[in-house]
This record gives C-alpha cells, structure tokens and sequence, in this order.
C-alpha cells in the first residue's frame, strides 16, 4: 500500500521517569525507518517530560482528553493544553476508555470533534468485545461505531483509525493476520461507502491487541493494515522491531 506506515505506543498508565527515560533513550538511539511514524502515547502528567525528551522525529500523543478547551472540569485536560506541551496528536475511543469508564460513543464522537478542531491528530479507536465477535456481530460494532467517529471528523488527514479487538488487548491473544486484514479490508470499504474513495485509500487503519515484535512482520504485512497501536510491548525494546516491522 502506498500509505505510510504509522506505529503508535501506548504506554497506558505505566512507568515512571527513570523508566520512560530509559525507553526514550533506546527509542533516540535505534535505527528507525524513516517512512515510518511514530507516535507514543504518554500519560498527561509525563506529556511535557516525553516530549522534551523524545527525538523530535518520534511524535507524542496524550491518551485521551475533553471535549472543550476549558473550565471546571477538574481533573480533565483539553486539545489546547496537549499542544501547549508540544505534543501533536490524541488517542481517542480507547477500549479501556470505553469499558473501563464508560465512555459513550456520543461522547468519543464529541471529543474527536474537538481535537481536530483544535488541530491535534486523533487515533480513534475501535473493535468489538468477544461476546459480539462469538455473537457475529462484528462488523454491525464497528461501524456503528467508526459512523460515530465519521460524523465528526471533517479533515481525514489528520485521521487514523485503530482496529483493535478487545479480546486481544491485553491478553495475549493476537488477531490472526486474516482475523485483522478481513476487518481492515471492510473498514476500508465502509470508509468507501460512506466517506469517499479518497479518504478510503488514503486513511491508515492500523491494528491493536497483542502486537508484539515476533507477531508483527505477518500482521505488516497484510494490504489493509497500515500499522499498530501497541500497548504492553511498546514499553520494551522489543518496540524498535515492530516499528520496523513493514519490510
Ligand atoms: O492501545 C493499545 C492496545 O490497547 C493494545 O494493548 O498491545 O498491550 O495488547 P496490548
């Protein structure tokens, strides 16, 4: 495919700035491809430190924020502040988000809304729980859920979508490349349907859930998956194999 290949971190809520420090350092100093972008998602209180830290060429995202750019909503961050500490993009919709704190698609809808008018990239998330992958309703999820996201983005450049099953975050449990390029592959034509060619051939739909550095080079290289969205292995050297993973 000839879209670029877009590899995200999320460090979740872990570690601590000897910790971190450390990964920023075999992150700065590992040969990276450079059609490849990278983004790590930090926890807000470390989004200054990552990026003051962090090469320059390695983007920061926060993992999640509001849906307005201020006021009493304490302990909430906006789109504005995310950039005021030089990071550039936002993680939004993530399973852990979702079913954890119960966000609402109405809600992540309003949210990704808002960060893209405020000028951050958004990595909105999707993916179906396993009762409804077993129940078969997969694809009836995702879309209803990448609709809600649709409705509220304007400007798809700044857009990439994360397919990322929630049985397989987390769990050990990797999709199957087929497992991954079949949704990738239907996403891709919803977005088709309901958007444009354009934003279809050009939108990154990247994978989440279980990614690891023995995993990915299979995963990378399916058509439709333009990159991951790592969690647990994105804390670990082995990161630099799966942001290589595209040969
Ligand atoms: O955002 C990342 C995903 O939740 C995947 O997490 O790689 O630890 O399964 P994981």
């Amino acid at each position: 495919a000839s879209r670029g290949f877009f590899v995200g971190g999320n460090w979740k809520m872990n570690g601590n700035k000897e910790s971190l420090g450390e990964l920023i350092t075999t992150l700065n100093t590992a040969s990276l491809h450079d059609q490849t972008e990278v983004v790590c998602a930090a926890p807000s209180i470390y989004l200054d430190f990552a990026r003051s830290s962090l090469d320059p060429k390695i983007g920061v995202a926060a993992q999640n924020c509001y849906k307005v750019a201020k006021g009493a909503f304490t302990g909430e961050i906006s789109p504005a502040m995310i950039k005021d500490c030089g990071a550039d993009w936002v993680v939004l919709g993530h399973s852990e988000r979702r079913h954890v704190f119960g966000e609402s698609d109405e809600l992540i809808g309003q949210k990704v809304a808002h960060a893209l008018e405020s000028g951050l990239g958004v990595i909105a998330c999707i993916g179906e729980k396993l009762e409804e992958r077993e129940a078969g309703t997969t694809e009836e999820v995702v879309y209803a859920q990448t609709k809600v996201i649709a409705d509220n983005v304007k400007d798809w450049g700044k857009v990439v979508l994360a397919y990322e099953p929630v049985w397989a975050i987390g769990t050990g449990k990797t999709a199957t490349p087929d497992q991954a390029q079949e949704v990738h592959e239907k996403l891709r034509s919803w977005l088709r349907a309901n958007v444009s060619d354009d934003v279809a051939d050009s939108v990154r739909i990247i994978y989440g859930g279980s990614v690891t550095g023995a995993n990915c080079r299979e995963l990378a290289s399916q058509a439709d998956v333009d990159g991951f969205l790592v969690g647990g292995a994105s804390l670990k050297p082995e990161f630099v194999d799966i942001i290589n993973a595209r040969a």
